[in-house]
């Protein structure tokens, strides 16, 4: 059984959504973020400051490969198909899921989000983020064979969409 993979902006909701749909699918859930921050030993907030985004990058692209090889739901960075190496990757994949959202909910869930700390986003403006978002709008739409739009939906809506999408496969 192939792993299930969320992609999507940050802010999308790929942690909130994928923990409630390993629950719901009875598989363990891995956060690409968590698992790269326990590898390099450190927040990826201080890696970024001392290491660099081009180290960062390396270190996520070892983490999907293994996250690949297991039937976990994995949530991925929102940067994870920056990468061609990580896009082929996707694309080989049966099952990776696009949460797709309104720009400006996307915002305001980075802003509102006291846990996680951004490096490309946080102190940014609103044009700013979408600035980031533009360009990797078609990357994720040509990573994912399902997308789902989760603008004004509530977790438990979402997952109950991608269990009967995943259904449907
Ligand atoms: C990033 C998104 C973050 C994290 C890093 C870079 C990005 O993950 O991997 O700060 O480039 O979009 P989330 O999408 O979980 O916030």
């Amino acid at each position: 059984m192939a792993g299930i993979l969320l992609i999507g902006f940050m802010g999308a909701g790929k942690s909130t959504i994928g923990r409630q749909l390993a629950a719901e699918l009875a598989r363990p859930f891995i956060d690409l973020d968590q698992m790269i921050e326990s590898e390099i030993g450190m927040s990826i907030s201080a890696y970024f400051e001392t290491a660099g985004e081009a180290a960062f990058r390396k270190a996520e692209t070892q983490a999907l490969a293994k996250a690949l090889t297991g039937d976990e739901v994995v949530a991925c960075g929102g940067g994870i198909v920056l990468k061609e190496q990580n896009r082929s990757l996707l694309k080989n994949h049966p099952t990776v899921i696009y949460l797709k959202a309104d720009p400006d909910q996307l915002y305001q869930r980075i802003v509102q989000d006291q846990i996680n700390k951004r490096p490309l986003a946080d102190d940014k403006t609103a044009s700013e983020v979408r600035e980031i978002l533009q360009p990797r709008l078609p990357l994720y739409e040509e990573a994912a064979v399902i997308q789902v739009d989760t603008t004004g939906k509530e977790p438990v809506a979402i997952v109950t969409e991608i269990v009967e999408r995943l259904a449907k496969q």
